[in-house]
């Protein structure tokens, strides 16, 4: 009898051991079907890529841009514009020149034509006495311009104040050199001694401008330091290029080797 009852409490034992074993089972593939689910349901998003074009050939050899109408486009002394690039949208901003009649150096591309006039606009606010001098140029007239400076000032200076032609932004129409009355509209360094060439320096990026060649970044950029280009970026880029207090080579990684 003894014996027959002990058999009858173990078989209840395995049935009841067998059954939370398979609960467990069952639990433990829910919480796996959870998981799953969760990663299913809510999938990572992917970090957004750049598609942008920011190549630099690895010889130090010059390569063409392929979006050459894109305000963050980098043309240096390694990237060119596709040949006959004329930019579109081109429009005169309405801000004081250092001359009065019509040149098409007095052009920009409508966006940045609009951000110079916010930044001269809210430069005058400030006391400032800006003078725009030279925007857009065609690839004939930086050739000139070039050739003009080899001639005048032997090929080392040239490369160091003057893009070959092709090169320049100013072809792209988003670059504007800035003076003013006090500096005689000359295009000096001592600019950056002017108020106007400080404010320069520290207010273009809020209106998407950037200083393009800083003070001591020559082996960088390939030219000297120019207080008075600015290139238009857009606000956003041009606050984290001016933020980062880097050129555009540094921040996007590209560094011209055959300068
Ligand atoms: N002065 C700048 C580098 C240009 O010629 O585009
Ligand atoms: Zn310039």
């Amino acid at each position: 009898m003894k014996v027959w009852m002990s058999l009858v409490i173990l078989s209840a034992c395995l049935i009841i051991t067998g059954c939370n074993q398979e609960e467990s089972q069952q639990s433990d593939k829910q919480s796996e079907d959870a998981e799953t689910k969760e990663t299913q349901v809510e999938p990572k998003e992917e970090p957004e890529t750049d598609t942008a074009d920011r190549k630099v050939s690895e010889d130090g050899s010059m390569i063409e841009v392929e979006d050459p109408e894109r305000m963050d486009v980098i043309v240096n002394k390694q990237r060119k514009l596709p040949e006959g690039y004329e930019p579109p949208d081109m429009t005169v901003p309405e801000v004081p020149f250092s001359f009065e009649e019509f040149h098409p150096k007095k052009q920009m591309r409508e966006e940045a034509a609009g951000a110079l006039e916010e930044l001269f606009q809210s430069a005058e606010e400030e006391g400032m006495n800006l003078v725009a001098a030279s925007g857009y140029r065609s690839y004939e007239r930086q050739k000139t311009i070039y050739e003009n400076s080899v001639a005048q000032n032997g090929e080392e200076y040239a490369n160091r104040y003057s893009a070959k032609p092709g090169t320049s932004e100013h072809q792209t129409g988003l670059a504007m050199d800035v003076t003013s009355r006090e500096m005689n509209f000359r295009l000096e360094q001592s600019f950056i001694d002017t108020e106007e060439g400080k404010w320069l320096e520290e207010n273009a990026h809020r209106f998407g401008f950037v200083i393009r060649y800083p003070e001591g970044k020559t082996d960088i950029t390939g030219y000297a330091y120019e207080p008075w280009h600015l290139r238009y970026l857009g606000e956003e880029l041009a606050g984290k290029v001016h933020e980062q207090n880097k050129t555009l080579e540094e921040f996007f990684g590209l560094y011209p080797t055959n300068q």
